[in-house]
């Protein structure tokens, strides 16, 4: 404590503005949502390197560091994917909160998962402003998913092999008003990460 220089003052905690302003940055969620194979992870893959690239602080959530990691206790079941949905909702919260871009990508297949997670960060107990969070629809329909199907999902489903698999003997809700909605069968990865900029860049997100 003797070697502190003298501009540094001890605040009680920053609030999420003063965090924005000293790292010229808004946090915010962007919430893909849509069938296994639909192109979530890929077009939010697409996403992150881009806003990388421009600057942007941004951190993708997907199955590969939260169902392997935070997540491994939990399967497919409906009471496990709300738990999932739930715990990726704080997850996101935080980093958004520390002014980054949170992307996620999981098949969040139940509406009041998603109702739940945006109330979350609507939330503005103790803070001074809410935290933006934009759903964005990965729309196919299951059938080109199903062709799709670059793990061999969709064919073990079917043989019953995999049980409650979505699409196909677990529900999918889709969304009735996402911020985003992106016909993955219809439009390049290319096209949807700049429909998903274009839209950031309007809420004034991107700088
Ligand atoms: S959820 O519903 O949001 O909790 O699912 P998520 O965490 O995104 O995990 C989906 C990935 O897990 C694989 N998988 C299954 N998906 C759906 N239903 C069942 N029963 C299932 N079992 C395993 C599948 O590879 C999903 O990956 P993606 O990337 O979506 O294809």
């Amino acid at each position: 404590a003797n070697h502190l220089p003298s501009n540094i003052t001890w605040h009680q905690g920053l609030t999420r503005g003063e965090r924005n302003q000293l790292r010229h940055q808004r946090g915010c969620t962007v919430w893909f949502t849509g069938l296994s194979a639909s192109g979530k992870s890929t077009i939010a893959t697409a996403l992150e390197q881009h806003l990388l690239q421009q600057g942007l602080a941004t951190y993708r959530l997907d199955g590969d560091n939260v169902r392997f990691g935070l997540n491994k206790d939990l399967g497919f079941s409906e009471q496990d994917r709300n738990e999932n949905i739930r715990r990726i909702a704080e997850v996101a919260k935080l980093f958004a909160d520390s002014s980054t871009i949170a992307l996620t990508s999981f098949i969040s297949p139940y509406r009041v998962d998603r109702a739940i997670a945006r109330e979350l960060h609507a939330d503005t107990k103790n803070v001074d402003e809410p935290l933006p969070f934009i759903e964005v629809f990965v729309d196919i329909p299951v059938e080109e998913a199903e062709k799709r199907d670059p793990k061999g999902l969709y064919k073990k489903a079917r043989a019953g092999e995999i049980k409650e698999f979505t699409g196909i003997s677990a529900p999918y809700e889709e969304p009735e008003h996402p911020e985003i909605h992106i016909r993955s069968d219809k439009v390049s990865v290319e096209e949807a990460v700049v429909q998903i900029t274009n839209y950031l860049q309007d809420k004034g997100l991107l700088k």
